[in-house]
């Protein structure tokens, strides 16, 4: 979603925010804006379209100033437009604002600026911040405090950074709801809204905490609250390398992310298998172990690929740990007054950490008195921090907008963590065994599919030009078709649908033609037959199998168009093996169709508005 970047020290300061705008481009936006601070005005440039729009015709480069901010904008308020585009100034033009977030009350502000003669030239709830800070200054004199007192006004979400010709020796950032992180260079700091336009200039960083706000000059900061309360503002160290944000050779981040997976999901039971002992150790849970080993409900909340790592985690938490478990959208969760009782446990899942409504749902859990856990990818976001203990995923910076390799670091974190909670139950030290053995051997089984991609790419481009695909599976594969259909129509515009197999004969066995595709996550398990049957009725109606199966199933090849083989392992863990050659065949459908892969349109990253 929206992208912040400010800069303040003594070098040019649109070179850094630009290159910085571009690391954060995978977001997803539809305007950008660049602000740079001369002595005697504010030199601002903003545009709809890309980063590089702003620089046809105009050299951005050539603006000159040392203090700045940019921002890439996700539309919320208003349509994407050079106007409505950030940064936004306040009425005199002297005070630039860029902002993440939504400002809820803005039309009770705005009336109330009308009437003291204040004018908008933008729909957006954001220059209702940047005008009311300046009428404020207009009385109080003082910038830090005029932006202080209208935050204490503001209800909803913002990260804000606010510079001016008033204080060209001054930058301003505060946060509620939207992440900003302040990095510490020499002499010299970066904020921004994610590490990725910080990790070139320095690694050392200060995630900004609810409410919390920081004062920037070029000779030291402050972090304080925005009641002014002065805080410790911790320097932390950025966790990942600045290559792990390039593409590396390949031609999209998302490919490079699928091909990182052999790697990404080693990482993610490394130093935490002990498959002699047939367990697992998740040092980020030991301290609220006592309530793992009492909890009566697990709840895991999440959105998107998540939601759909979290339902195979379902299943295999209810197999391995006999604990019952529910899955919530997070969207969905606290607008329904859920039921949580002080010994059930609420996950949260969340590749950024940010997720708006996923951070809202472990509130309402936390202040309803459940023990509430994250299993996150982005160290030092909001719902690592506000959760009360929790497991990395440890998959590396995700730049693609799809989620592909956070995914099935979610599923090998969940069957850890569900041999964890069965081992201090009922499961066996064998049982154990065979699952960590059988997560050990994932990363080369993965790579066994990677080796076929040429092979799903002619698939690929068979069916690139159709409308509609079904997905399906039964039981842990299920969420895989789910998970298969959310691939394909983000990053290609194919609608495509996911449904338990059988389900099919209560309805979406009416679509199928000649013309549709159905993918059948089939491999050799207790309910192989059922699906098997359900390929066949597909058949009868001519529709066209994709079949994602066992390696030694030698009979799939007669009922299906086209198969895809994985390799044999436990029927729990194909979920992982399973969406591999999904991510594939999504990817290799949207390149042939020209897509915008790695910003696929209307999409953000991190979604950090309800
Ligand atoms: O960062 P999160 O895992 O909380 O994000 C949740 C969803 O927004 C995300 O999974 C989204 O559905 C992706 N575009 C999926 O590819």
């Amino acid at each position: 979603m929206c992208g912040i970047v400010g800069y303040i020290g003594n070098r040019q300061a649109s070179p850094i925010i630009i290159s910085g705008l571009r690391r954060l481009e995978y977001r997803g936006y539809d305007s950008a804006g660049v602000c740079v601070v001369d002595s005697e005005k504010l030199k601002i440039n903003k545009k709809a379209g890309k980063v590089a729009d702003l620089e046809n015709g105009f050299d951005l480069m050539a603006l000159k100033g040392t203090l700045g901010v940019g921002h890439t904008r996700w539309a919320t308020h208003g349509v994407p437009n050079d106007v409505n585009a950030h940064p936004h100034t306040d009425m005199s033009g002297s005070i630039a604002l860029i902002h993440n977030g939504i400002i809820e009350n803005y039309l009770t502000i705005r009336k109330k600026l009308v009437n003291a003669g204040y004018t908008f030239r933008s729909e957006t709830d954001s220059e209702v911040l940047a005008v009311f800070i300046g009428m404020l200054y207009d009385t109080i004199g003082d910038l830090e405090t005029s932006v202080r007192t209208a935050l204490s006004e503001v209800e909803g979400t913002f990260g804000i950074v606010v510079v001016s010709t008033y204080d060209p020796d001054l930058l301003i950032a505060a946060r509620r709801g939207s992440p900003l992180i302040l990095g510490v260079g020499t002499d010299e700091y970066i904020v921004a809204s994610d590490a990725a336009a910080i990790i070139a200039h320095t690694r050392q960083v200060i995630y900004l905490q609810e409410n919390e706000m920081a004062v920037v000059r070029r000779s030291g900061y402050v972090t304080k609250t925005i009641h002014n309360e002065e805080t410790s503002g911790n320097i932390e160290e950025i966790s990942f390398e600045l290559d792990q944000i390039e593409k590396g050779g390949f031609p999209h981040f998302m490919l490079k992310e699928i091909y990182e997976q052999p790697i990404t999901f080693r990482d993610g039971f490394r130093g935490r298998l002990r498959i002699d002992e047939g367990n697992v150790r998740l040092g980020g849970l030991s301290k609220v172990y006592e309530q793992l080993s009492t909890a009566k409900r697990i709840i895991i909340t999440a959105c998107g690929t998540s939601w759909h790592a979290a339902l195979v985690g379902e299943y295999l938490i209810e197999q391995l740990a006999r604990i019952p478990v529910e899955v919530e959208y997070a969207s969905e969760f606290r607008y329904r007054n859920p039921i949580i009782n002080p010994d059930d446990v609420v996950i949260a899942i969340s590749q950024s950490g940010e997720t708006a409504d996923t951070l809202a749902a472990i509130r309402e859990a936390k202040t309803r008195g459940a023990t509430v856990l994250g299993m996150v990818n982005v160290v030092g976001s909001s719902i690592a921090r506000e959760t009360d203990a929790g497991v990395y995923i440890h998959a590396g910076p995700e730049i693609g907008v799809a989620s592909t390799k956070a995914f099935t670091s979610q599923l090998c974190i969940l069957t850890q963590f569900a041999v964890y909670l069965g081992r201090m139950r009922h499961l066996s030290a064998d049982a154990g065994r065979e699952i960590a053995q059988g997560l050990a051997e994932i990363p080369d089984h993965i790579q066994t599919i990677l080796d076929q991609s040429e092979s799903i790419r002619q698939i690929a481009q068979q069916y690139s030009g159709v409308s509609n695909f079904l997905y399906l599976g039964r039981g842990y594969n299920f969420p895989v078709a789910l998970e298969g259909a959310l691939k394909l129509k983000e990053i290609s515009y194919i609608h495509a649908e996911g449904y338990p197999a059988a389900e099919m004969k209560h309805g979406p066995i009416a679509l199928i033609d000649e013309n549709m595709p159905v993918v059948f996550i089939a491999p050799k398990d207790e309910i192989y037959d059922k699906v098997r049957s359900n390929i066949e009725e597909v058949r009868a109606r001519n529709g066209q199998v994709i079949a994602i199966a066992s390696s030694r199933d030698s009979r799939i090849s007669d009922a299906a168009n086209h198969v895809i083989y994985i390799p044999e392992t436990l029927p729990m863990l194909t979920p992982i093996l399973a969406s591999i050659p999904l991510q594939l065949l999504a990817y290799f459908v949207a390149v042939d169709r020209g897509c915008n892969v790695d910003m696929p349109r209307n999409l953000a990253k991190s979604v950090t508005v309800e």
